[in-house]
């Protein structure tokens, strides 16, 4: 199978791309990614000289570029987007544009290319903020996005799911909850609280931290996504979550007492603005149709992942000092 993955250089595509071409030995991906700040090459250093991957530094809003790429391959796996809830408070344009325009632009491409089998990476944001008592999303939560973030994600599901409809392109979509693990920017909740303490800076926490996210590890995401393309039905989402429901302020106590730190490196500070209070899913679909459910528990995936931080210090002091867009951009002056 040939895969075009876009957003292979972020954190999930990354770890996507070196798991399939692990898990599959004749598998080839095309890798499409602008290298926008998120995106890095360093994630993928070790795929350099791997006649099987090829990377193609390019924007998913480019309708020639990805009509051409869209013919060479059998499925498309989109992960590209703008991901950071925070950015879209501050500047939502970029969102719009990447998340909608760019998930339209590749739509078209599929359905130009002759049905091209598409998986559409969504998340679980799309369904809005529950009480402490409700029951967690599910494939039939109604949507309400609340950030600029989910509500361009939401665009994009619903045009992935119009196309289906409209067009009968063979789509999925996965909704999934907060992945965590290897190569995961350290703007986001678990690396930054990782790479500060490491640096010596306080943890900022957002409001009073009581806030709940559901959290898996990048590797079960993968697995996910794997069944889906390999055995989902046809126009069909599946929410994907880990059933692992933690506070922040829980996180940040479990990262303190890994690195044995005591509670006065939190420094509570100003609330997100419409901050959504609870993700939860519920995942019995992919469950049971599909075989899939997480294997890493949070407690050994959390051990795990501040390990590959301290391994890996080079890899985010790049990026925290920018140095990682020097690289990238030496490699493509070639
Ligand atoms: P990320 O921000 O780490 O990576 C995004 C990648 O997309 C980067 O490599 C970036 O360069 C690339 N990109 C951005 N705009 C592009 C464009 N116009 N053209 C081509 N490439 C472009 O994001 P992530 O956390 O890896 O998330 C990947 C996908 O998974 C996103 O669609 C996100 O909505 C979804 N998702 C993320 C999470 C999570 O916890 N991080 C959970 C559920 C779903
Ligand atoms: O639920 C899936 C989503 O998870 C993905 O769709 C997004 O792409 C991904 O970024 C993530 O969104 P969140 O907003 O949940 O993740 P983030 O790591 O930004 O924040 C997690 C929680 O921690 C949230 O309640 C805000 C809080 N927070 C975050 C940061 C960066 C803090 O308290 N302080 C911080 O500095």
């Amino acid at each position: 199978m040939r895969l075009l993955i876009t957003g292979g250089a972020g954190f999930i595509g990354s770890n996507f791309v070196h798991y399939i071409l692990k898990k599959y030995p004749d598998y080839e991906v095309i890798n499409l990614d602008a290298l926008t700040y998120a995106g890095n090459l360093e994630n993928l250093k070790n795929l350099e000289n791997n006649p099987r991957h090829r990377f193609i530094k390019g924007d998913i809003c480019d309708a020639d570029l990805v009509d051409k790429l869209a013919k060479e391959v059998d499925i498309i796996v989109h992960f590209a987007a703008e991901s950071h809830v925070d950015r879209s408070i501050l500047d939502s344009a970029a969102f719009v544009r990447t998340n909608v325009i760019g998930t339209h632009t590749l739509l078209e491409a599929a359905k130009k290319a002759g049905n091209l089998r598409f998986h559409h990476v969504s998340t679980d944001e799309v369904f809005g903020s529950l009480g402490s008592q409700d029951a967690p999303f599910s494939e039939v939560t109604p949507y309400d996005p609340r950030s600029p973030y989910s509500a361009s994600k939401a665009g994009s599901d619903h045009l992935v799911r119009a196309y289906f409809h409209t067009h009968n392109l063979p789509v999925t979509i996965s909704n999934c909850s907060n992945n965590y693990g290897p190569y995961h920017f350290p703007e986001k909740l678990i690396p930054l609280v990782i790479t500060n303490l490491m640096e010596g800076k306080k943890i900022p926490i957002y409001g009073d931290g009581l806030q709940v996210r559901d959290w898996l590890h990048v590797e079960d995401h993968c697995r996910a996504i794997d069944a889906i393309i390999h055995k989902g039905k046809i126009g069909e989402t599946y929410c994907v979550g880990g059933n692992s429901e933690k506070t922040n302020m829980d996180i940040v106590k479990t990262i303190l007492e890994i690195l044995c730190r005591d509670e006065s490196w939190i420094e509570h500070v100003e609330d997100r603005k419409g901050h959504d209070k609870r993700y939860a899913i519920n995942f019995d679909k992919i469950k049971n149709e599909l075989g899939w459910q997480s294997q890493v528990a949070f407690e050994d995936g959390i051990k795990k992942t501040v390990q590959w931080f301290i391994e890996n210090e080079s890899w985010w002091k790049n990026i925290k000092s920018g140095e990682y867009e020097k690289y990238y951009q030496e490699q493509y002056k070639k």
